[in-house]
This record gives structure tokens, sequence and C-alpha cells, in this order.
């Protein structure tokens, strides 16, 4: 069996990490102008503000810890390989959380915000404390050319190669945490569905595509993904 998980913002939320968007209007794009912070023109514009919106999450990240949802979909992974069954776990998150809960394949395809990548030569490179526009990059020593390695709104998100094979020839495509409102990741239902996969849902709330899922399963991420995972694998 080969699972494909999609996960977003709602998967951290009860780490403490902020989600983007919410019905509340409390998300961090109703805080900060995206256009201001998540574009290649606001970094070019004023690198010194963006690499301090970064640092200010870094610092959030490294005192956060995974939760329960996290936790799961880490024996989800183990589960299904003591199987030889097989899971992709692709995250548009940019937290670590998944990683520290013990995944071993995790996909970031908006980057890592604890990576730096060279706007000069692309190499990327472990987050240094408080890095900022005058960090030289550790590769080709050009100065103010380190940016965050996190992917920005217009431009490609990363591994889609990956994802696209994976939404081809898997048995199960669920998505957890996200509300289905940003592209290419919002379309991963579309592809599945396309390729006959059956799909699911798990959120707090219905996402914006919530009617192309054959199952929906809502609630805090801390349960519903436990139970989730803890079903799947008594079925496995
Ligand atoms: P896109 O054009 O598909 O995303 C546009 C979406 O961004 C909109 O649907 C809306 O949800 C959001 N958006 C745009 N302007 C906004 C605003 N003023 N206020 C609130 N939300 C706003 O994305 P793209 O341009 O193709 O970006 C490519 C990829 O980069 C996307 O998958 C995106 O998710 C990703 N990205 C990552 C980060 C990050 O911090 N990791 C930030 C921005 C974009
Ligand atoms: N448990 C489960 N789901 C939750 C929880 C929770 N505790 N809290 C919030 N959610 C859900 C919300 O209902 C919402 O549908 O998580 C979703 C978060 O949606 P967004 O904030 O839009 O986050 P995401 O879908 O990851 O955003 C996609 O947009 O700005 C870009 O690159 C950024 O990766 C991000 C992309
Ligand atoms: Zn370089």
């Amino acid at each position: 069996m080969r699972i494909i998980v999609l996960t977003g913002a709602g998967v951290s939320a009860e780490s403490g990490l902020g989600t983007f968007r919410d019905k509340a209007g409390t998300g961090i794009w109703a805080k900060f102008d995206p256009m201001k912070l998540a574009t290649p023109e606001a970094f070019a514009a004023d690198p010194a503000y963006v690499h301090a919106f970064y640092n200010a999450r870094r610092r959030n990240l490294i005192e956060a810890t995974p939760n329960a949802a996290h936790l799961a979909l880490a024996r989800l992974e183990e589960g299904l390989s003591a199987r030889g069954a097989e899971l992709l776990l692709v995250t548009q998150n940019i937290d670590d959380l998944h990683e520290r809960a013990g995944s071993k394949r995790v996909l970031h395809m908006h980057g890592e915000l604890l990576k730096a990548r060279c706007a000069r030569c692309g190499a990327v490179a472990d987050w240094c404390a408080d890095l900022g526009v005058e960090t030289p990059c550790p590769a080709c020593a050009s100065e103010g050319e380190m940016r965050p390695h996190v992917v920005w709104f217009g431009e490609m998100p990363l591994g889609m190669d990956r994802i696209e094979a994976g939404l081809m020839s898997a048995d199960l495509f669920v998505a957890i945490g996200t509300s289905g409102s940003v592209y290419p990741a919002a379309g991963f239902v579309f592809e599945a569905r396309a390729a006959g996969i059956r799909t699911c849902e798990i959120n707090l709330e219905p996402s914006d595509n919530a009617h192309l899922f054959d199952e929906r399963r809502y609630g805090p991420a801390s349960e519903a993904v436990p139970a989730w995972v803890a079903q799947l694998l008594a079925g496995a």
C-alpha cells in the first residue's frame, strides 16, 4: 500500500505555530502583508525586514515541540514500512516538527525555515543564529545573497516531480490541516481523484475543497490524526 499525506499549517497549530488564514481572521497573513514578506520582490526591496520576520519565526519554532499529530504520522511511517508499505509525507510547512517527531521521509515543498539559500550560487546551508543581510555565503562567499530557504509567492514549490509521481501511484491521498486555498498543493486532490485514488481530508473545519474528498474527518489534528492512524494501522 502507498499512502501520500499532505500537511499544512493546521498540523502545527497545536504546537503554537500560527496558521496563515482562518475564519476568525487571526492568521499570520491577517497580521502581516505576505506581499511585503513572502515574495522575491519583497526580499529585494527590504532584505533586513524579511530576515527579521523569519528570524522571529525561527525563534518561535525553537520553543515549539511536536504535537500528537506529528507523532502519530511518525508512527504511521514506521508501521507502514514494517508491513512493506510506504508513506510519502509532503508538507507545506517550513517547520521541522515532523522530523523532530521522528518522521524520516519528509518532503518540504515550501522549503525549510531552519535553512538558508544563496541567491547567487544556490547553496543551501543550516540557518546560523539571526542570519542577516551581511552574512556571507558559506560556498561562494558572496555577501548579501543569503535568503531564507523558503518558497515565496510566485516561486516554484520544491519536489513537484516526486509529488506528481506519488499522486499517480498511491492508494490513498490524505490532506491534513490545510485550507486548500493555495496552489499547487490545493490541486493535489484533483490529481488524486483523476488517478482513481481514494481521498481523505482531516481538518479543524471543512477546507475550500472539502467537497472533493471521499472521506472527511473534522476535529483538532492532535485528536483526529492519532485516531485515524490507529484505525488505519489496525486494519492495514
Ligand atoms: P499562489 O499564487 O498559489 O498563492 C496565492 C495565494 O496566496 C492566494 O490564494 C492566497 O491564499 C495567498 N495570498 C496572496 N496574497 C495574499 C494576501 N494579500 N493576503 C493573504 N493571502 C494572500 O502561490 P504562488 O504565488 O504560486 O506561490 C508559490 C508557492 O509558494 C505557493 O505554494 C505558496 O504556498 C508558497 N508560499 C510559501 C510561503 C512560506 O512562507 N512558506 C509564503 C508564500 C507562498
Ligand atoms: N487541527 C487541524 N486543522 C487545523 C487546526 C488544528 N488544530 N487549526 C487550524 N486548522 C486548519 C484550518 O482550519 C485551516 O483550514 O488548518 C488550515 C490552515 O490553513 P492555512 O492557514 O491556509 O495554512 P496552509 O493551508 O498550510 O497554507 C498554505 O499558504 O501562505 C502560504 O506557504 C504558505 O504553506 C502555506 C500555504
Ligand atoms: Zn553562494
